[in-house]
């Protein structure tokens, strides 16, 4: 009776959940009306879910997108199930250093708490792209911008944990992908050569980085005794939006291949808003969760506190230079 036999038939784990616990089973009787919680990537797919199921257990939704039409669809959708849902759309391009800033810029101008930051919003490209900014464009959102993010918003999220008493909480929705970084070394400064370009080395090189944030930022945070915890979590494979036209492994032909293995955007969502909102996560802070538990398999790069040092290193050094 192993993992895979437990992920396929949705046998719980510890906590009580398991592979087929939805964003709601995980958040039933959970009341988030004294929450402000922030959810990069809200128009789509998990972490449009996300705020759907966090707003009905009346959290303020703070949507940080970069399509406000979708947005407001996605918002009137909400609020037409939830009439008393609250539900802010903000704009936000993870792939341009200036839209985050503004985006914290106009955030904090707003004087509101932050309790939850989901780093959810993710890309992927079948192509060798740059940001603005002159980076990988993969690594360049899913890091990069969301480095800058999370540190912008960290000094509300501390003072919110201070003034609430209430633990503040980081989750950075990373992927099983992170096993297919680039072999042979991850070379964060290496990233603009277009002939080393692989679009799912580049994908899951990404999601390790996002491993590796929270890890490292979890150590700062306990360092510094911040009421703050940061975790990753790997969803599951949900046929949503993602990697469609980019990558044959997301294609609608690759993903019937696993059809038995597929998670809905409800079961995808649960890790994301168990992480995000219960009690029984208190106090844990720099680890990985799968289907709602704690998972300690991680590939030797997402173990490791160098490489995470040397990614903490180079983002810090990157936004503070563009
Ligand atoms: N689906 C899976 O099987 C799977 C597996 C493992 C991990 N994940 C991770 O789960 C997260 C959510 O993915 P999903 O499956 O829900 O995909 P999705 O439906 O494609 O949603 C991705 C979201 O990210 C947003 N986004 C992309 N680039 C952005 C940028 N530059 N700035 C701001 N937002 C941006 C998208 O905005 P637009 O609507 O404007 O495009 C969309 O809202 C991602 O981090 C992904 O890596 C997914």
């Amino acid at each position: 009776m192993g993992g895979l036999w437990a992920y396929l038939t949705g046998g719980a784990g510890p906590s009580g959940f398991g592979s087929r616990s939805t964003a709601e089973d995980v958040t039933a009787g959970i009341d988030l009306s004294s929450k402000t919680i922030v959810i990069s990537g809200a128009t789509s797919g998990i972490g449009k879910e996300t705020a759907r199921v966090l707003a009905k257990r009346g959290a303020h939704i703070i949507m940080a997108i970069r399509n406000l039409q979708t947005g407001e669809e996605v918002k009137s959708a909400i609020t037409a199930e939830t009439p008393k849902a609250r539900v802010d759309v903000m704009k936000l391009d993870l792939a341009s250093l200036a839209s985050v800033r503004q985006f914290a810029d106009e955030f904090k101008s707003r004087k509101l708490p932050l309790n939850v930051l989901i780093n959810n919003a993710g890309y992927m490209s079948g192509k060798f792209e740059l940001s603005v900014d002159g980076l990988e464009k993969v690594f360049a959102t899913n890091q990069i911008g969301t480095f800058l993010l999370t540190k912008l918003l960290l000094d509300t999220l501390k003072t919110t944990a201070k003034e609430t008493g209430e633990e503040g909480r980081i989750v950075n929705v990373a992927s099983e992908a992170h096993k297919y970084a680039y072999k042979g070394g991850v070379v964060f400064d290496k990233l603009n050569d277009p002939s080393r370009y692989q679009s799912n080395m580049a994908y899951g090189q990404s999601k390790l980085c996002n491993i590796l944030h929270a890890k490292d930022l979890a150590k700062r945070l306990k360092e510094e005794g911040s009421n703050v915890t940061a975790n990753a979590l790997h969803p599951g494979v949900i046929s949503t939006n993602f990697g469609k036209g980019q990558s044959f492994i997301f294609s609608e032909a690759a993903l019937s291949l696993v059809k038995f293995a597929l998670k809905t955007v409800p079961q995808g969502a649960a890790t994301t808003c168990y992480l995000a909102t219960s009690p029984q996560v208190n106090g844990l802070s720099g680890k990985y969760f799968k289907d709602c538990n704690v998972h300690p398999y991680l590939s030797s790069y997402a173990n490791d506190p160098e490489l995470a040092a040397k990614l903490w290193e180079f983002s810090e050094e990157f936004v503070s230079t563009h």
